[in-house]
């Protein structure tokens, strides 16, 4: 089997930029010759920019659609803003895909609960369009997705959410944080579509991504449904440097969340101080 440099970018083209919001821009991807990526929902990839740097960006498409793969990217700083620059048939530099994504033996005969709060929604839908694959549906129980973003003019994946809320084996919910003109859906955070869910919680895994300040009242709110931190699985963010568990950029104690995570069980970090705001 070839050995990859892990170190080492590989030229990919841009095939599709598309606007998704005033700050976000998805990405779709092609590796040399249309190669798969090979990616697990959950992984992220280094994507580069020449003499301009490197940013650790999740994949958002399913492993299951091939020759491509796709990116959300959030205009915040140095490699973002020169992304956002870019059109498509530009090329990037792709190394990865790095870390421990999904662990879809542990969802299956589960419910599963995903609870996405804005720039949290691109990672978990890699996970959420495999899981809706005809050959993986029938491995889970319910599908229930709770989405929330500060005002409807960040919602993501327009389309595609109307076709999930149209399937009758998903069960979906969106929140904004404030009313809004031209809105009448719910409004409140994500962790206010919580209480009115019923759940069986002894079956249930929940799988939380969104921003930083989310995740500890997210935490709370599933725990009041009566989940164990076993069952609550998070997607975390840290500084990272080299995204392969080498430069310590990205450790809390004794954990790389490059390599280890940066999917964790709640009960595997729920000690590291720094893990959860
Ligand atoms: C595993 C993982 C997955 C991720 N997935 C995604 C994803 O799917 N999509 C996505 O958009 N992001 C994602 N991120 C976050 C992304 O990697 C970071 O936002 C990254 O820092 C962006 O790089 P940058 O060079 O554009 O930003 P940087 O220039 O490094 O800036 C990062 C932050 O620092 C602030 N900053 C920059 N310069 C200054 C300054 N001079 N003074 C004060 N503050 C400053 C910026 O405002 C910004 O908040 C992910 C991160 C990780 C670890
Ligand atoms: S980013 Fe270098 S060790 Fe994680």
């Amino acid at each position: 089997m070839e050995m990859r440099n892990i170190y080492l970018p590989e030229r990919a083209e841009l095939v599709r930029v598309e606007k998704l919001t005033e700050t976000e821009r998805l990405f779709e991807v092609m590796l040399p010759g249309r190669r798969d990526l090979g990616h697990q929902p959950g992984q992220f990839v280094q994507v580069s920019l020449y003499g301009i740097g490197e940013a650790p960006i999740s994949l958002c498409s399913s492993p299951l659609a091939q020759g491509t793969f796709q990116m959300v990217v959030r205009n915040v700083g140095n490699v973002t803003a020169a992304l956002h620059r870019l059109k498509a048939g530009d090329y990037v530099g792709i190394r990865g895909p790095f870390g421990k994504g999904f662990p879809l033996e542990e969802l299956w005969g589960k419910d599963v609960l995903f609870v996405a709060g804005g720039i949290g929604l691109p990672p978990l839908r890699s996970l959420i369009n495999t899981l809706l694959d005809g050959a993986y549906r029938p491995k889970i129980r319910r599908l229930i997705i709770l989405y929330g973003t500060r005002s409807p003019a960040e919602f993501l994946f327009g389309e595609e959410r109307k076709a999930w809320e149209s399937r009758k084996d998903v069960e979906y919910h969106v929140t904004v944080d404030r009313p809004a003109v031209g809105w009448d859906g719910h409004v409140g955070v994500i962790t206010t579509l919580l209480p009115d869910l019923a759940l069986d919680f002894s079956n249930t895994v929940a799988v939380v991504c969104g921003p930083p300040v989310m995740f500890k009242f997210a935490i709370l709110a599933l725990h009041s449904k009566g989940l164990r931190d076993e069952q609550i699985l998070l997607s975390l963010e840290r500084k990272m440097k080299c995204g392969v568990g080498k430069c310590g950029h990205c450790q809390i104690n004794n954990i790389y969340v490059c390599q280890d995570g940066p999917v964790f069980s709640y009960a595997r970090i729920r000690d590291l101080k720094e893990a959860i705001q």
